[in-house]
């Protein structure tokens, strides 16, 4: 995958000292009480500013927060998140309430060569979805070229993620380039053997990713709820477990194609299980698959079977991991995501395994175990990691690199 970096700006456009440039961040981040609840997002895109400013140019920053339907929406206005983004970076930046039209030009205008503006809300003008070329044109009017550092929107094809690549020079961020070489030395380019941890409650929502690990990856382990959905279909009674019993067959289908393409899946064979989901409940137990009581239900896998699946990852160069084994929000029931979380990151640390986790559940799983600074690569992002291990192409990675 080649694709141009802030490293290519010198030799396309000289000097950047007072050229303008927009620069797409992700500033959805998680709000409480009127301030930035959790900053990770803001300093993963902290390099791309301060480099741009520093070597003189007048940094746009242009992001969407939340939904609001092309129509402006004061509790969802980028304003809020102006004092988050200057206390990660540590200066002062000017909020500009429009991206098109006098207003924003004006604004701009006022900018001295390294200042950095926020710019409103994107999606509170309809042409952002509709990625209208006219809106991308009257945005990129004001600048000399853009960047995208913004990976966790890029499965978006909307004006600031990808019709903006059409109009102006365009870049990679440094945050958007560490996320795509570390997603292409997992998924891309792999060291085989590559194992795949996909968890979560509902094989529902990752049938493409399943659909598409099973032809990439040597071994698929299958956790959290979705696990009981193949266990059924393996004729497993998984008692009144969470389970999709109208996805039976796809999930045999899975399984078929994954025997075709040499991938073995992996399914627990001792589960945790308790007649409800609360902390430590009473009748809590840990048993062979094959003996769930009808008034059971399964919320994590079984010490064997983490012991196995770390044998497992022993064997492999690359993990890629979507999805919590077990229900880990209620403890015990995060020892199994927590175990082999930390199996996974012993392995990076003695240079074994590359590995490389996201999603907002993963994230917070690998937090939980301390981890998430001990595996290769974790992406903050949600959608688009998901899409990304789906085997898609995402817009604004493809506007990067055309
Ligand atoms: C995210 O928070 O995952 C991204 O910012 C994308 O947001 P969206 O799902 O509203 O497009």
């Amino acid at each position: 995958m080649t694709f141009r970096t802030l490293d290519d700006l010198g030799s396309d456009l000289g000097d950047v000292t007072g050229k303008v440039a927009l620069v797409r961040v992700d500033l959805n981040v998680p709000m409480r009480e009127g301030s930035v609840a959790d900053d990770t997002r803001i300093r993963a895109v902290m390099p791309t500013i301060l480099e741009l400013a520093d070597a003189g140019a007048k940094v746009l920053l242009l992001a969407h927060y939340g939904r609001p339907k092309g129509q402006k929406n004061s509790t969802m206005t980028l304003s809020w998140v102006q004092g988050g983004v200057e206390d990660v970076l540590g200066r002062e930046i000017m909020f500009i309430p429009e991206l098109t039209g006098p207003v924003a030009a004006q604004a701009i205008g006022i900018l001295g060569n390294g200042d950095i503006g926020l710019m409103e809300n994107t999606r509170f003008w309809p042409g952002e979805e509709a990625n209208d070329a006219d809106f991308a044109a009257a945005i990129a009017e004001n600048a000399d070229f853009y960047v995208n550092d913004a990976f966790s929107a890029a499965h978006r094809a909307h004006a600031s993620t990808e019709g903006l690549a059409k109009v102006l020079p365009a870049y990679a961020g440094r945050a958007m380039e560490a996320e795509l070489k570390a997603l292409d030395a997992a998924l891309g380019n792999p060291e085989a053997p590559v194992a795949a941890v996909v968890g979560g409650a509902k094989v529902s929502t990752k049938l493409d990713v399943l659909e598409n690990l099973v032809g990439q990856v040597q071994h698929l382990i299958i956790g959290g709820g979705m696990a009981n959905t193949f266990l059924a279909a393996r004729g497993v009674d998984v008692g009144k477990s969470l389970c999709e019993n109208d996805l039976t067959e796809t999930a045999n289908a899975i399984m078929d194609k994954a025997d075709h393409a040499g991938c073995t899946i992996h399914l627990p064979y001792d589960v945790v299980v308790a007649p409800e989901f609360a902390a430590n409940p009473a009748g809590l137990r840990t048993c062979n698959v094959h003996e769930v009581g009808a008034n059971e239900m399964i919320l994590d896998i079984g010490p064997q079977a983490t012991e196995a699946l770390a044998d497992v990852l022993k064997t492999c160069r690359t993990l890629v991991w979507n999805g919590p084994l077990g229900a880990f929000e209620i403890e015990p029931f995060d020892t199994a995501t927590v175990a082999l979380a930390r199996t996974a990151a012993a392995l990076k640390q003695d240079g074994s395994l590359t590995s490389v986790a996201g999603g907002g559940d993963t994230v917070a799983a690998l937090n939980h175990a301390g981890v998430a600074d001990d595996f290769s690569y974790v992406s903050t992002a949600g959608g688009a990691f998901l899409e990304w291990m789906e085997g898609k192409e995402l817009p604004g990675v493809a506007a990067l690199t055309a």
